[in-house]
């Protein structure tokens, strides 16, 4: 178990390039069991998600080559194995099992997923859509039961725009008989690239990225190969770093059409951000403004990116309001950021932030993904060391930080935790 340190306050410059989806990853790798043959992903983070799913497909009998970016699954071979414990555990997108195993096997038993803790993350709509194409589903000792003699297509309105629960359906609904109509479809990014992996694999898919998606379910898919869109959250997470404390970064291997609701946030505050084909380069403003943002469902602003811009608005002149309508306790990393000098307090959804504050270095806790990457931003700007504990977290979704960060010259680093440390954190 490792922990990180920052030496913050120092300027950052040149450029940093972004890493594949990992949102995408999460789905693209799963889907690949609904084929005949080898599928090829390029492009790939290198994060921990990714290592557990392609161990996953190992455990279903799939024989995965990963090098580099690139992982070719050959799914041939997989069979129906349940997995309802061990690893489906430990991320939040094991649930895109289910949709893939259903869709190829007409049956599958998964763990109830685990990955960050933002507050109550029912799937009662995967479900519903699951049991609307013909599966029985049950709850039996915390992991899901889905059994299907044959899937039919079917519309199916989700009561909620999910993002899980669209892919999920679209992987359970490729491969059934008939036309699945899905309305109050999500419409993020990510939903775009899994349809097009599947398009390429023969699935008959229109309308992904709107909100009403058809699927015209067909008799097999077969391998082929795809590459990942690059993160628009690792991206946006780079882009707000730049602003806190750059001196002129270059983001690079971005599509600026996927951050336009950030885009306008930072501008808003201040920031210069000039936009190219597929790079966005960032120079701070001399003085920053206060801003009020709400999360919303694409394209409006993203809940991963809520916790990365808090960090940066302590910089800001004024009182800003971030509400989150998307989670209801996604504010672990205030209670941090105060340990940083940060004045922030939390009302109901809302975190009210009060700039300009100088944030000096503490020991953190990183207790979910997006929270790491918050407190990452607020030890680049802090005065003196900043120590993070939960990186575990932050591998999870952030490919390469360390690296990344230092050829922007950053001084950051990890550390093996002490036996002390690692006991005083399983007490907490
Ligand atoms: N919801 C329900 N019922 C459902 C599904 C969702 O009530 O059946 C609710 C959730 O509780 C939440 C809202 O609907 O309040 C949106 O949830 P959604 O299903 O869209 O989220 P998700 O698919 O579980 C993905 C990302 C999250 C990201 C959200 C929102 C993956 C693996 N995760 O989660 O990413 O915050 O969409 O954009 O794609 C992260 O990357 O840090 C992360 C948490």
């Amino acid at each position: 178990m490792d922990k990180l340190k920052i030496a913050g306050g120092y300027p950052l410059k040149g450029t940093i390039r972004v890493s594949g989806a990992k949102n995408s990853a999460v789905a693209l790798i799963p889907a690949t069991i609904l084929a005949d043959s080898p599928v090829t992903i390029e492009g790939l983070p290198d994060i921990s998600d990714v290592e557990i799913l392609k161990g996953l497909l190992e455990e279903i009998g799939g024989t995965v080559q990963f090098q580099d970016d690139e992982m070719t699954v050959d799914p041939s071979s997989m069979i129906p194995m349940p997995l309802p414990n061990g690893k489906v555990k430990k991320l939040r997108a094991s649930y895109y099992l289910m949709g893939a195993m259903l869709g190829r096997f007409k049956k599958a038993v998964i763990g109830l997923p685990g990955g960050c803790y933002l507050g109550p993350r029912p799937i009662d709509q995967h479900i519903k859509g699951f049991e609307a194409l013909g599966a029985q589903v049950t709850n039996e000792q915390g992991a899901i039961y889905l059994r299907a003699d044959e899937l039919r297509g079917a519309r199916i309105y989700l009561d909620v725009v999910s993002v899980g629960a669209t892919i999920n359906i679209m992987l359970a609904a490729v491969l059934a008989k008939g036309r699945t109509v899905i309305e109050n479809a999500a419409k993020e990014p990510e939903i775009i690239d899994v349809a097009t992996l599947l398009t390429n694999m023969g699935a008959k898919i229109k309308g992904a990225g709107t909100d009403i998606i058809r699927i015209d379910g067909v008799e097999k898919l077969s391998g082929c190969r795809h590459t990942i869109i690059p993160d628009r959250i690792e991206a946006g997470t780079f882009m707000i770093l730049a602003a806190a404390v750059g001196e002129g970064v270059l983001v690079d291997n971005v599509i600026p059409q996927h951050l336009e609701s950030l885009i306008a946030k930072l501008r808003e505050m201040g920031v210069s951000i000039e936009t190219r084909d597929d790079q966005v380069f960032v120079s701070p403003g001399s003085k920053l403004k206060a801003v009020d943002i709400k999360t919303l469902v694409y394209p409006g602003f993203a809940t991963d990116l809520q916790q990365p811009i808090t960090a940066f608005l302590t910089r800001a002149e004024g009182s800003s309001v971030v509400t989150d309508t998307i989670y209801g306790a996604r504010f672990k990393h205030i209670d941090e950021l105060r340990r940083m000098n940060a004045n922030i307090k939390v009302e109901g959804r809302s975190a009210i932030i009060n700039g300009p504050v100088q944030l000096q270095g503490a020991k953190v806790k990183a207790s979910d993904l997006r929270a790491g990457a918050a407190l990452v931003v607020a030890g680049l700007m802090a005065e003196g060391i900043t120590e993070i504990t939960g990186v575990d977290h932050i591998d999870r979704g952030y490919s390469q930080l360390v690296d990344k960060l230092s050829g922007l010259g950053a001084t950051i680093w990890r550390e093996k935790l002490s036996s002390e440390e690692i006991e005083q954190l399983k007490s907490l």
